[in-house]
């Protein structure tokens, strides 16, 4: 696209349903969080919206198991994530929630706007009931026998043992997660979107118009597409969630992940009421979703289809989906409680948070899946953040307090080798930036980093404690362009290392 007049940033509304851990951070909000920071620093018009997704049936098992309401369940999440992200300072401009009045009338007006212009086709089919609760079983409401890998504590809709996608008729003796019972077959009628109708804007516009998508996801879509779009229900019978908006629908709700991703919209509202439609709808607007691999699907060929068939919005220019972050060669795990809490990890390390983002950023799934360490996070900490960064600042600072009275001394005349170091920084910006701009955001940390071995090394090279006594000229240039490498640093590492930004402003009086 052209050059953007205004940018719209989403990262993936983290299910309110339990606190959130390295992985999530690592995958979508750090990467996001960077992106938009280095907007706001080139003075950028950006938006960033978050929020938590409320809806599902996993939130109303666990209140069901807590003995609880779905409310309690997500009112206690969602200021829990919400204080993470906080936090670890993910700027975002709105965190709000699913549960909001104004998401309740932006996804039913959605709905029925697509409703009323016969978007949707209606179909009738059998699903499992539970007689003794007396409800439809949607999705992980029933459990059962895997067909694939017996595991007998397969969901409805996957088997989590080995990861196949399941239909609820697939199970083996199929059993209600409510009260147990053998469930029965009833009918029931639900909305579907007939994704089939949208394979041909689809391909084009992905397959043909954004061959520049990371290859994971372009990878992923293409797959979809090559196998062909079915009809996808957008309706689910249950009393959490928000109500379909049409007579005769009682009992029923949106699917989750139709009201989800109308939550980047309804958030918008809610932060510029009388301005969020320029960032939807015009086309000068570029937006970004920020999301894990498990979204692509929804994010690149259900939400669009869903935004072409209201009419309005724009699509997406690009979705910089990561791979997953592994925790110790194991996958991390709510469930099984296998994961590093972001709440307990500022417990045990107090004003790091800088310190978790830059390691997850350094290894951060980009391409492929990628496994946290401590070994690795100790490593990095002190080989890298403590060893070329603190240590080039660090000394940058010593030298002009005991020389120079914490004065910033002058530019005398400058070598050839000082006005090659200095020539050395706009092309390490430049690079950085456009590793920024493609999301390539490890590659642009380790890009910033490299300013700080760029002044190491060049404190290294000229030596200026030893010119001390000869040669305060020289050690005058010297520091003076040390110090204009620090404050470049600053400026260069704002995006991933904001405290840290923060903290070294405050040292260097800018
Ligand atoms: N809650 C979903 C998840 O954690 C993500 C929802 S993203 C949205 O996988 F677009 F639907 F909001
Ligand atoms: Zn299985």
């Amino acid at each position: 696209m052209n050059k953007p007049k205004r940018y719209l940033v989403t990262s993936a509304l983290p299910y309110a349903n339990g606190p959130i851990h390295i992985g999530h951070l690592a995958g979508v909000y750090v990467p996001a969080d960077i992106y938009v920071r280095y907007l706001r620093s080139k003075g950028e018009d950006v938006v960033f919206i978050g929020g938590s997704d409320e809806h599902g049936v996993p939130i109303t098992i666990k209140a069901r198991k807590e003995g609880v309401k779905p409310q309690d369940i997500v009112d206690k999440y969602h200021s829990i994530i919400k204080k993470s992200f906080e936090d670890f300072g993910i700027s975002f401009d709105i965190y709000s929630r699913t549960t909001s009045k104004i998401h309740y009338k932006t996804a039913s007006d959605f709905f029925k706007k697509l409703y009323d212009n016969n978007k949707f086709i209606e179909k009738t089919s059998e699903q499992y009931y539970d007689e003794e609760a007396h409800q439809f079983l949607a999705d992980r409401y029933i459990v059962g026998d895997c067909p694939h890998c017996g595991n007998g504590g397969a969901y409805g809709d996957q088997c989590e043992k080995c990861g196949s996608t399941l239909s609820p008729m697939e199970l083996k003796n199929p059993h209600s997660a409510i009260s147990g019972s053998k469930p029965t077959l009833r009918e029931t009628s639900h909305w579907y979107l007939p994704l089939n109708e949208y394979e041909n804007f689809l391909k084009e516009w992905i397959l043909e118009n954004h061959k520049e998508w990371k290859a994971n996801v372009y990878g992923q879509c293409k797959s979809w597409l090559d196998l062909g779009l079915q009809p996808r229900a957008v309706s689910r019978d249950l009393d959490w969630g928000v109500p379909i908006p049409v007579e005769g629908a009682q009992g029923k709700v949106l699917y989750v992940w139709f009201d989800a991703p109308i939550g980047y919209i309804s958030n918008t509202i809610e932060l510029l009421p009388n301005d969020w439609e320029k960032y939807w709808k015009d086309e000068d607007s570029k937006l970004v979703h920020f999301i894990g691999k498990d979204n692509i699907v929804f994010h690149c060929i259900v939400f669009p289809s869903m935004l072409k068939a209201h009419g309005e919005y724009i699509l997406p220019d690009n979705v910089p989906a990561n791979e997953f972050l592994n925790l110790e060669g194991d996958k991390l795990s709510t469930s099984r409680n296998w994961a590093v809490w972001l709440h307990e990890y500022l417990e045990e390390f107090q004003g790091k948070e800088d310190v978790l983002r830059y390691v997850l950023c350094a290894n951060a799934p980009e391409t492929k899946d990628n496994d946290f360490t401590w070994k690795d996070f100790q490593t990095r900490n002190n080989s890298e953040l403590v060893a070329v960064l603190g240590n080039f600042v660090n000394r940058a600072l010593v030298l002009t307090a005991k020389y120079f009275d914490n004065k910033v001394p002058e530019i005398k005349t400058k070598t050839d080798y000082d006005n090659e170091v200095i020539s050395e920084i706009p092309k390490i910006k430049q690079s950085i930036e456009e590793s920024l701009a493609t999301y390539r955001f490890r590659e642009a940390l380790k890009e910033t980093m490299s300013l700080a071995r760029l002044g190491n090394k060049y404190l290294a090279d000229t030596e200026p404690w030893k010119l001390a006594a000869t040669d305060m000229e020289r050690v005058s240039t010297i520091l003076a362009i040390s110090l204009q490498i620090c404050a470049n640093i600053t400026i260069a590492i704002e995006p991933f290392m904001p405290f840290t930004a923060q903290k070294l402003r405050k040292m260097l009086n800018i």
